[in-house]
């Protein structure tokens, strides 16, 4: 059934556990994800991006979302849209059905440019506005992730002192984030404690606590009852890396965001997780080996169908990770 974001999350709340939010743009992520769920017993966020609605279309996003909780009635579905620009993009998906909004007042509506507090404040406040008169959930973001395009932030590894000071003013404030929930009545907020988007997160394997931890249970213990979120929580599985440049492919070294450290957040109150370069990946790399192996082949349903549990693989070990399993 279709759920508000509200509703999962109060869920993982209560029992202590986090969930995976996978973004999606096609039908072999969705069954991909629904699959892994139904084998596991998992609740699902399923989250679709400008990007998504760019490449899909409004209507085939909708459509595929639709199709995962029509396929599994007993699997509570949250449709969520991922990083709204502006109340705008928020209205439009309120009112195309979907359950649940991010709206993104971290960035001013090109999805680039930091924005003012005051800005921040007043887009997710008229967002939170007119999601709750539809019973619509409201993410908010406060604090400064990597870029989404470049994930420029992401190159930073956090080892120099200078990278340290740079860092430390992108994170989340906790007394910032006290004032904005108190002025905006989100359900569920962002927070950069770390994270970067994209695959090129950090360059040196990641040894021992990356992430600062210290800082989630500082704002969870500010806002309990509103829902920690960590965008930019791929883990880059270093096998998916191998199998692609392996088969033809030219990534760079690169190294994600640990599971064990995503689970230490999960301890510490983080709710959420975001997820989407990892399922690329792993998708990638399954079709880039069937093509390699099978260079005969030009049905397209055989490497997909490698594509679809290459990712399937991945969601049931985040599902499994992260404590969600058995809690649909
Ligand atoms: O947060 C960003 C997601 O990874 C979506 O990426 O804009 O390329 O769909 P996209
Ligand atoms: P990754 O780029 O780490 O997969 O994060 C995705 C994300 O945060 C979507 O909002
Ligand atoms: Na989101
Ligand atoms: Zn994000």
């Amino acid at each position: 059934a279709l759920v508000s974001l509200r509703q999962l999350l109060d869920h993982a709340a209560e029992n202590s556990y986090g969930l995976p939010a996978f973004n999606v743009n096609n039908m072999e992520q969705v069954k991909a994800i629904m699959e892994a769920a139904d084998a596991v017993d998992s609740p699902v966020i399923l989250q679709g991006s400008a990007g998504a609605r760019g490449y899909a279309g409004e209507t085939f996003l909708r459509h595929l979302i639709s199709a995962a909780v029509e396929a599994y009635p007993h699997i509570p579905i949250c449709m969520h849209q991922d990083h709204g620009a502006s109340p705008d993009v928020c209205q439009r998906s309120i009112q195309s059905g979907f359950s649940s909004v991010m709206m993104d007042g971290s960035l001013m509506s090109d999805g680039k440019t930091p924005s003012s507090y005051e800005y921040n404040v007043a887009t997710t406040r008229q967002v939170v506005d007119m999601a709750h008169a539809c019973g619509v959930s409201v993410e908010g973001e406060l604090g400064c992730l990597g870029s989404l395009e470049t994930g420029e932030a992401g190159e930073e590894d956090g080892q120099g002192a200078e990278g340290k000071l740079e860092m430390d003013q992108m994170l989340t404030d906790p007394d910032e984030a006290a004032d904005f929930v108190k002025k905006t009545n989100v359900d569920a907020l962002a927070i950069a404690i770390g994270t970067s988007h994209g695959a090129y997160k950090f360059t040196k394997k990641p040894t021992g606590a990356i992430l600062r931890i210290d800082r989630v249970k500082e704002i969870h213990k500010r806002i309990p009852s509103v829902h920690l979120v960590m965008h930019g929580s791929s883990s880059v599985p270093q096998d998916w890396l191998k199998i692609i440049n392996d088969f033809g492919g030219d990534m760079g070294q690169t190294y994600g965001v640990p599971v064990e450290e995503i689970v230490e957040g999960i301890k510490s109150g983080v709710r959420k997780v975001n997820i989407d370069t990892d399922l690329r990946m792993a998708s990638t790399g399954a079709i880039r080996r069937h093509l390699h192996d099978n260079p005969s082949n030009f049905d397209p349903r055989k490497f997909l169908a490698e594509a679809t549990k290459g990712m399937r693989d991945v969601c049931k070990n985040r599902y499994e990770a992260f404590g969600s399993a058995g809690q649909a």
